[in-house]
């Protein structure tokens, strides 16, 4: 329902509604046009701003309007049909409403059942519940799990209500199946032509969080009955609510819609959204705050995940760390610039040598004249810098050698990502924790002093944020101890840990 005050007639407001509708796949509107009162219940006047709706709607899609002329406080046209504007004889709000079909029929839709839980009370029962999304199902008929695509019949069917041979969209139940089929939550039971599975999506974003979207950063996708890890690749553009124009942008923040590409850790059983309202949403989680950072709606798959395959290696990490007689690690140093962490780590590389070991260091300010040299300083940039540090470091620790990595990596969430590209126990998190003062004060490159001087915009530490990490694995403040005393820390800790 779009209200418009007849006073106004259609405006910014009701655009940027109307266009949320639409992305929103509704097909149905209610036009109230409000306060007819104001107009003298001008017929003419009513049928222009109508006019002027309809034009808009069609653009965008919405096929349906119902315009209705009403006064609200009064009353007209809302239960009962308005004496003071005969010349309207269309249906009033509540009975336009109540005829009007908004569900669209999912039951003529495939079969889906998105798995919610697995009910294994004792080894002779498997039964997998959830709500049909849509479609119907009866017992005898085939069905495939997806994104396994192994296919079985379906046993029995369980309701609340009893046992059942059939069950419809909208029914919560619980099936058995005639094999033993791996099936887990998240998994979707189908029927009929395939859903798309992929783990590349294109898909309408809806901003929420007033922190601003940051591509390159990860999210937790939940879609359904599923949830996976999600990179936003690309935001392909904004649109301008006010024009509907798409507008190139590298960020999107609260309120805004932007299309996007995200790539995801496993593949997701969707529907297109204009298809399937259920299955074609999602969620985006920020895992650091667990907001809600944005709304989506899936557009298209961008390639069948299933062409991509894992090219397994017969020489593995355990094989390649043997060869070396150690235990591969990342050492992340993180903190400000000037603080010391290309010094410390350069110490450490040192040491390690001298006891035989296999490191290779990766330093912010190196990288950035080779791999990262199409790289700024912006949120997005130092993001899509730490993660191609964090996969390189993590192609080092599959070959069995030490990565030591210097980056100020101000982002938890990208440190955090760069922690789960390894295994578990396989990063150190060092923190070089020397005070923003005490850096400004060295100053080693003259750039807090252009920073300061307005010279140099964006720095972190002084106009750019640094997020200290919470749990370092260790903290070294150079304000209070040597480099080399840091360095015989970091080896103690490797030692104590069994990496060396
Ligand atoms: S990060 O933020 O993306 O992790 P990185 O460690 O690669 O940064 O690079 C930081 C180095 O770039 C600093 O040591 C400094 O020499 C230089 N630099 C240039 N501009 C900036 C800036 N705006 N903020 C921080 N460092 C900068």
């Amino acid at each position: 329902m779009v209200l418009v005050d007849a006073c106004k007639g259609v405006i910014t407001q009701t655009r940027r509604h109307s266009h949320i509708l639409s992305l929103l796949g509704i097909r149905h509107v209610v036009l109230a046009v409000n306060k007819m009162d104001l107009i003298g219940f001008d017929g003419d006047r009513f049928a222009a701003i109508t006019a002027e709706y309809l034009t808009m709607a069609g653009q965008l899609g919405i096929s349906q309007v119902q315009c209705i002329p009403v006064v609200a406080p009064d009353g007209d046209n809302i239960v009962a049909a308005s004496a003071r504007m005969p010349w309207y004889t269309g249906p009033t709000v509540t009975a336009y409403l109540e005829s009007v079909d908004v569900a669209g029929d999912v039951s003529q839709r495939p079969f889906r059942l998105p798995v919610q839980w697995v009910n294994r009370p004792h080894a002779e029962f498997r039964g997998f519940c959830g709500r049909i999304a849509s479609g119907t199902i009866a017992t005898g008929e085939t069905i495939a799990v997806q994104p396994s695509g192994r296919r079985t019949q379906v046993a029995r069917i369980l309701t609340p209500g009893g046992e059942r041979d059939r069950a419809l969209a909208g029914e919560s139940v619980t099936l058995t199946l005639a094999d033993e089929i791996d099936v887990s939550r998240g998994d979707v039971l189908t029927a009929g032509p395939a859903p798309l599975v992929s783990d590349q999506l294109a898909a309408h974003l809806v901003w929420f969080d007033d922190e601003a979207m940051v591509t390159g950063r990860r999210y937790l996708l939940k879609c359904g009955t599923a949830s996976t890890g999600a990179v936003i690749t690309t935001l392909r553009h904004r649109i301008a609510i006010d024009t509907m124009a798409r507008e190139s942008a590298a960020t999107l923040d609260a309120n805004q819609i932007g299309h996007v590409q995200l790539s995801l850790d496993r593949p997701l059983v969707f529907e297109a959204y204009r298809d399937d309202r259920d299955m074609g949403s999602f969620i985006l989680v920020d895992p650091i705050s667990h907001r809600t950072a944005a709304a989506g709606m899936i557009d298209l798959s961008l390639r069948r995940a299933t062409n991509i395959h894992w090219q397994r290696l017969a020489v593995d990490k355990s094989v390649r760390a043997r060869l070396k007689q150690q235990r591969p690690c990342v050492l992340w140093f993180t903190g400000l610039s000037g603080a010391g962490k290309s010094t410390i780590a350069d110490l450490v590389d040192r040491r390690l040598a001298e006891l035989g070991r296999h490191a290779a260091l990766l330093d912010g300010d190196n990288l950035r004249h080779g791999i990262n040299r199409d790289l700024g300083f912006s949120n997005a940039e130092r993001t899509e810098n730490v993660r191609r540090v964090a996969e390189i470091a993590a192609l080092f620790v599959d070959t069995g050698i030490i990565a030591l990595v210097a980056l100020i990596s101000p982002f938890r969430s990208e440190r955090e990502l760069a922690r789960q590209r390894v295994e578990a126990g396989e990063f150190i998190e060092i923190h070089v924790a020397t005070p923003l003062a005490e850096c400004e004060r060295r100053d080693p490159k003259g750039l807090y002093r252009k920073a300061r001087a307005g010279e140099l915009k964006g720095f972190t530490g002084i106009d750019d944020p640094y997020e200290a990490p919470q749990a370092p694995e260790i903290i070294v403040d150079t304000s209070e101890l040597s480099t080399d005393a840091a360095c015989e820390r970091i080896i103690r800790y490797l030692r104590e840990h069994d990496y060396l």
